[in-house]
């Protein structure tokens, strides 16, 4: 148990919230099991019609808590499907509509869950930023497939290899941002979005999703492959230099590794 995600019903709505500002946001393993439960909720209970991720304080999530990596916490050895890998698969597999309302930074995976929503919503105040290489890591939740998938190769280069942050307007040309709003007009975007799906045809639209998202085999089967680069690149001598650097505020030197 965690209150580090808030979970709350809005009739047919489940709001699932990152409740961790201090940190900005950042997610750790209890975390994604908060998440997953939520998750879980959602596909089992007729009621609930659509699950809506949003976050408080300034950043949307700074993604997976660094300290936790540095710790070796979800990663090998921990059992083989640690919280982190079972929120990744719930996000892909999931059959209610899940709709992202990004008020501010969202930073690694904090970036990637969204290519596995159905609706993104932004405020001006938000940036994307997968710094997975500059961390000395890989993309994860299948973003190497699915980025290069929504925006071209080039494109989801300048996210994924040259770690560039982007703004909302960037991200809505890229195609995972449906829209851009005022801060003050982000929570009626998203939440009307979910009202109007709340109304809609229950069968119909896990139908619907069914056939948008396709054969999801190749999702998982990415992630899989993904993972196990991620987890032999957290053992490595460049991740320890990413990761202390981070500690200590200060630019990592790659210089002397490879
Ligand atoms: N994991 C663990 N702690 C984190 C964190 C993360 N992903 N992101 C931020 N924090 C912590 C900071 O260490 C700091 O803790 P402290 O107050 O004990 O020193 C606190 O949250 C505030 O962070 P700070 O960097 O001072 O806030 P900011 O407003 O200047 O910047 C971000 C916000 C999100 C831009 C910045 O924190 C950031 O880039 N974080 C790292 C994101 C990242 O690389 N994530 C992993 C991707 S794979």
């Amino acid at each position: 148990m965690t209150d580090h995600i808030s979970v709350s019903r809005d009739g047919p709505i489940l709001r699932l919230g990152f409740n961790r500002p201090e940190k900005k946001n950042a997610i750790t393993q209890a975390m994604y099991a908060a998440l997953v439960d939520g998750l879980i909720e959602a596909d089992r209970d007729d009621a609930v019609r659509a699950v809506v991720f949003e976050a408080k304080g300034d950043v949307f999530t700074s993604g997976n808590d660094i300290a936790d990596f540095m710790s070796g916490a979800g990663g090998p050895g921990e059992g083989e499907k640690p919280p982190v890998i079972r929120f990744l698969e719930a996000i892909a597999t999931a059959e209610k509509p899940l709709i992202a309302a990004v008020q501010g930074p969202a930073v690694g995976v904090g970036v990637t869950m969204l290519f596995h929503c159905d609706l993104v919503y932004a405020s001006e105040a938000a940036t994307f930023h997968t710094p997975f290489v500059d961390l000395a890591l890989v993309p994860e939740a299948a973003s190497s497939l699915l980025l290069p998938q929504i925006a071209g190769h080039q494109r989801a280069a300048e996210m994924l290899i040259l770690g560039k942050k982007i703004d909302g307007p960037r991200a809505h040309e890229f195609g995972f941002v449906n829209e851009v709003l005022a801060p003050d007009a982000l929570e009626d975007a998203a939440m009307g979005a979910a009202r109007a799906i709340a109304e809609k045809a229950p069968a119909a639209l896990k139908l619907t999703k069914k056939l948008m998202k396709g054969d999801r085999a190749a999702v998982l089967e990415r992630m899989k492959e993904e993972g196990v680069h991620f987890a032999a690149q957290l053992q490595s001598a460049e991740f320890r230099e990413a990761g202390m650097a981070f500690m200590q505020k200060r630019k990592p030197d790659f210089s002397k590794l490879g």
